[in-house]
C-alpha cells in the first residue's frame, strides 16, 4: 500500500523492543519500559519536520546564531488510555509540551468509537499536534480523534502509533489524508473483532495488567 505520510520507523532497536513487546511472555512491566523506551525513539521521528528558527546566544567563547524550535510550543493528545503509554516517552522528550485527552472507547458489537471525553489545550490552531495511540486498528477511533481535534482548531496534526492495520492506515487516508502517521510497523491485517495480526494483543491490558 503507498500512503504518503506514513513513515514506518524500521529502526533496528525499535524493531528489536517491539518483537520484545509483541512476545505474549512479556511481563506488564517490560512491556510498559519498552513502550516508554520506543516511544522516545518514535518521538525522534515524528518530530523530524518541525521548523526551527535562529536565535542569538553565548557561548563561553563567541556569540553566535543557532536553532530552536519556533512557534508555540507543541500538544501532545494521548487517546485514552492506551495513548498514555506513549504519552509519557513523549513528553520526556518534548517536557514543555502542553497535553490533551481524548477519550474514545470502541463499542465492540460495531467497532465505532463512542467519545466520553475531551480536553485540549488552548490555542491548537497555532501548534503542531502530535495524537498519539499505540494501536491504529480499524482507524475509526483515531479518525474521530483527528475530527475533535479538527473541530478544536488543529491544523498541523501528525498521528504516532506503535501497530497500524493496513485497514486503519487506509481509513485515516480517507478521512484525513493531511495527517502524517509515524509507526513502528505496519502489519498484516485485522481480525473479526478488529485486533492487529500478527499485532501484540490489547494495548491497554498489557501495559496496565488489566486481563
Ligand atoms: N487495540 C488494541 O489494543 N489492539 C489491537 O490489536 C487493536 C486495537
Amino acid at each position: 500500500m503507498t500512503h504518503p505520510h506514513l513513515t514506518v520507523v524500521d529502526h533496528p532497536l525499535i524493531q528489536h523492543k517491539l518483537t520484545l513487546m509483541r512476545d505474549k511472555g512479556t511481563s506488564t512491566a517490560s512491556f510498559r519500559q519498552l513502550l516508554r523506551e520506543i516511544s522516545l525513539l518514535l518521538a525522534y521521528e515524528v518530530t523530524r519536520d518541525l521548523p526551527v528558527t535562529m536565535k542569538t546566544i553565548e557561548t563561553p567563547l563567541q556569540e553566535m546564531e543557532s536553532p530552536v524550535l519556533r512557534g508555540k510550543k507543541l500538544a501532545l493528545i494521548s487517546i485514552l488510555r492506551a495513548g498514555n503509554g506513549l504519552l509519557d516517552g513523549v513528553l520526556e522528550l518534548i517536557p514543555a509540551a502542553r497535553v490533551g485527552f481524548v477519550g474514545l472507547y470502541r463499542d465492540e458489537a460495531t467497532l465505532e468509537p463512542v467519545q466520553y471525553y475531551f480536553k485540549a489545550p488552548k490555542d491548537l490552531g497555532d501548534r503542531a499536534v502530535i495524537a498519539v495511540d499505540p494501536m491504529l486498528a480499524t482507524g475509526n477511533s483515531s479518525a474521530a480523534a483527528v475530527d475533535l481535534l479538527k473541530g478544536a482548531g488543529a491544523t498541523d496534526i501528525r498521528f504516532l502509533c506503535l501497530l497500524a492495520a493496513p485497514e486503519g492506515v487506509a481509513r485515516m487516508k480517507e478521512a484525513h489524508p493531511d495527517v502524517r502517521i509515524v509507526t513502528a510497523a505496519l502489519d498484516d491485517r485485522l481480525n473479526e473483532k478488529g485486533y492487529i495480526l500478527p499485532g501484540l494483543g490489547d494495548a491497554g491490558d498489557r501495559m496496565f495488567g488489566t486481563k
